[in-house]
């Protein structure tokens, strides 16, 4: 006992020293929290979504309509259709603006056969027990009263007996066109079924005539008839949205002015929207897709709401009089001249009214008409997407003049080019500074590298001025390596440590493109691929998410060394930032470790408020990894590379401190919860 005491001095003055030295001793990659000031705003309009209709995200991918050409309008009438027996294409049909439909007859013999076939977009993809329906506005054209057509979903490769494993009936019963419908179950899940339609009951001097064949899962995102697709619409919710900009990307511009996208041809009843030509039918010759079309069944309507129902800022983009300058030569199809610009302004102005204007408005009446009374609500407008050269200023200077005066509260967007730097880029900044746009639609598609090193482009950007929106954006893998994989997906979240860090400059970012079917894509990497049955969500899909779900409410400063955290020199490929959440009282750091060693890191509170605690139960850590670089998520293996979510050990946090470990090439995002 005695000498036990007799040590004890000694030994607490070991422990003591021991003590002083390890707390003077700075931990590697110390990161300091600067809890007292008040942080920078976070922006609701934080993380959006980038729709554009190309790798068949809209036909043949969101919209849920199963028939191609269900109007007959394609350049070639019949495309996406094969038909069998008597027949024929007529064009003066009831919708004025689609006047072709078919007229099926008597095929000479009742043993023949009369009706055709659709091949929907890579078959036509139906599940067991779900509900559909088909609808088609019809009239009898011959001597009968009544006509009978069955429909039928076929499996046209079984080895079964019978091709169709589902059958319908519709009595056409009236010379008027009226419109027919009728809802089948599927008694079997098939990815790839036809649809069939029949003549039935020959007999000579017959005739019935069909227009707008369509077939719709009863089961849509929210129900609405003319819907989208639920596993598609639901995987865009669940990114929890800021914003959703529509329709694109180059599809606005056209390939001439012509097939530019007319925002007043997709509204009004389905039916009677005319087609368009889409670019990427034919954009890249070595992805050739001759039978894309847009229906614009998915239209600005279906936009605006479903902006709404995922609540997310509507941003609809419109054309600014100039086609796409990568393709179109305005020697041979000039864009429009000032002179010209009129009915685009015009557009504009009225897009405003259509999304905002009382019912007893023109346009606003329209909206009324389609089941919208209230406004959409419509705050942001983009002009012009990838444009450049003198003209586009002196154009926007037009629609910005127009749309100020009328509307003085909507904030515009303009375009900084297709490029993410350069002589275009500097020249078009400074002329929307001049012309004092609100934001400016940046893109850069890049590289590895641009990721890796840009993580603080924003850091030293004017704080006056317009703001950016990060319009499109991707990590492109070079030499080859362009698709998703996960090292990009690591790339852009580290990179998007420098959008968050930089709140009161980009008030909106959005990856691109968002959608492809994986059947008919044109570009990749895309955020979210599918089948007809199938959705999977990609690495870089978790980053945009972990990003929209943790987004706070304020940016606080967080330094390493008197730094951002930014993957520099001596950063140890270290990316960080910080916001805290105020409605739930919780910090949230982010750290993508880029690096291929784990990396200890410490997190330390400093400045905290009176009265605030940072409390060491629940704080989480949820992490995106993949021990394979080039891993990648795939519709066999959607849930390879997926966000995982542990709870830290409440010792980790000492003295306002959290100690923890990043894995090698791991996004990692804490929520540290405090009490006040
Ligand atoms: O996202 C694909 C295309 O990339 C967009 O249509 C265009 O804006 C950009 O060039």
């Amino acid at each position: 006992m005695r000498s036990k005491n007799l040590f004890r001095p000694l030994l607490a003055a070991v422990l003591t020293t021991a003590a002083i030295n390890a707390s003077a001793q700075i931990p590697d990659n110390l990161m300091i929290v600067d809890a007292g000031k008040k942080g920078i705003p976070v922006q609701e309009t934080m993380y959006g979504l980038f729709f554009e209709d190309i790798n068949f995200a809209a036909d043949g991918g969101l919209y849920a309509e199963k028939v191609k050409n269900r109007s007959f309008e394609f350049d070639d009438p019949f495309m996406g259709w094969k038909i069998f027996g008597n027949v024929t294409i007529c064009d003066d049909g009831p919708f004025e603006r689609n006047p072709h439909y078919v007229r099926l007859g008597y095929p000479g013999h009742p043993a023949f056969v009369t009706g055709l076939e659709n091949e929907g977009f890579f078959g036509i993809g139906v599940e067991e027990g779900k509900e559909y329906r088909l609808s088609v506005w019809a009239r009898t054209s011959g001597i009968k009263e009544k006509e009978v057509i069955s429909f039928r979903l076929c499996k046209n490769d079984t080895m079964g007996e019978d091709q169709a494993f589902c059958r319908g009936y519709i009595e056409v019963d009236s010379r008027e066109w009226k419109k027919y419908e009728a809802v089948i179950t599927s008694p079997l899940t098939e990815p790839k079924a036809s649809l069939r339609i029949f003549l039935e009951q020959l007999s000579p001097a017959q005739g019935v005539d069909l227009e707008h064949i369509s077939f719709f899962p009863v089961e849509t995102f929210n129900g609405h008839e003319n819907g989208l697709r639920k596993d598609i619409a639901e995987a865009l919710q669940q990114l929890n949205p800021g914003v959703f900009r529509f329709p694109g990307g180059c599809i606005v511009e056209g390939t001439t002015l012509e097939t530019r996208y007319q925002w007043k041809n997709s509204v009004g009843p389905v039916e009677n929207r005319p087609i368009n030509m889409n670019r990427w039918n034919y954009t890249f010759p070595h992805r050739l897709y001759p039978d894309y079309f847009q229906s614009y069944g998915l239209g600005f309507y279906e936009y605006f709401l479903f902006s709404e129902e995922i609540g997310a800022e509507p941003l609809p983009v419109i054309s600014c009089g100039m086609a796409c300058q990568f393709q179109n030569d305005p020697a041979t199809h000039p864009h429009a001249s000032i002179d010209e610009l009129d009915p685009y302004v015009q557009d504009a102005l009225d897009l405003i009214e259509f999304a905002n204007g009382a019912v007893d408005t023109k346009w606003g009446k329209v909206r009324a008409e389609m089941g919208h009374p209230e406004p959409f609500n419509l705050k942001y407008l983009g002009v012009g997407n990838e444009q450049w050269s003198e003209e586009y200023p002196e154009k926007l200077e037009v629609f910005i003049k127009a749309i100020r005066s009328r509307y003085p509260d909507i904030k515009i967007i303009g375009s900084s080019g297709p490029y993410r730097d350069g002589k275009d880029f500097d020249e078009l900044w400074a002329a929307m500074r001049e012309l004092d746009v609100d934001l400016v639609d940046e893109h850069y598609y890049a590289e590895e590298s641009f990721f890796e090193n840009n993580a603080d482009r924003y850091d030293s950007y004017p704080r006056k001025g317009p703001k950016v929106f990060a319009g499109e954006y991707a990590c492109h893998g070079a030499d080859g390596k362009k698709w998703n994989h996960f090292n990009a997906a690591l790339l852009e979240a580290a990179f998007m440590t420098g959008l968050e860090r930089n709140a009161d400059v980009v008030l909106m970012a959005s990856y691109a493109p968002l959608l492809a079917h994986v059947e008919g894509w044109q570009w990749r990497p895309d955020l979210v691929w599918f089948d007809n049955l199938n959705v999977m969500r990609t690495c870089s899909y978790y980053v945009q998410q972990l990003y929209a779900q943790n987004k706070g409410t304020e940016v606080l400063s967080l330094t390493m060394e008197g730094r951002p955290v930014a993957g520099k020199d001596g950063q140890n490929g270290l990316y960080a930032s910080v916001v805290k959440d105020s409605n739930k009282n919780e910090y949230i750091i982010k750290v993508a470790n880029v690096s291929s060693a784990p990396q200890e890191i410490s997190i330390r509170f400093d400045k905290l408020p009176r009265k605030q605690t940072i409390l060491s139960d629940e704080i989480s850590c949820t992490t995106l990894h993949s021990d394979e670089s080039l891993g990648e998520n795939s519709l066999e293996h959607p849930d390879k590379i997926i966000p995982v979510t542990v709870l830290l050990d409440p010792e980790q946090l000492q003295n306002n401190t959290l100690s923890t470990t990043v894995g090698a090439r791991t996004f990692a995002v804490y929520r540290i919860p405090y009490s006040e």
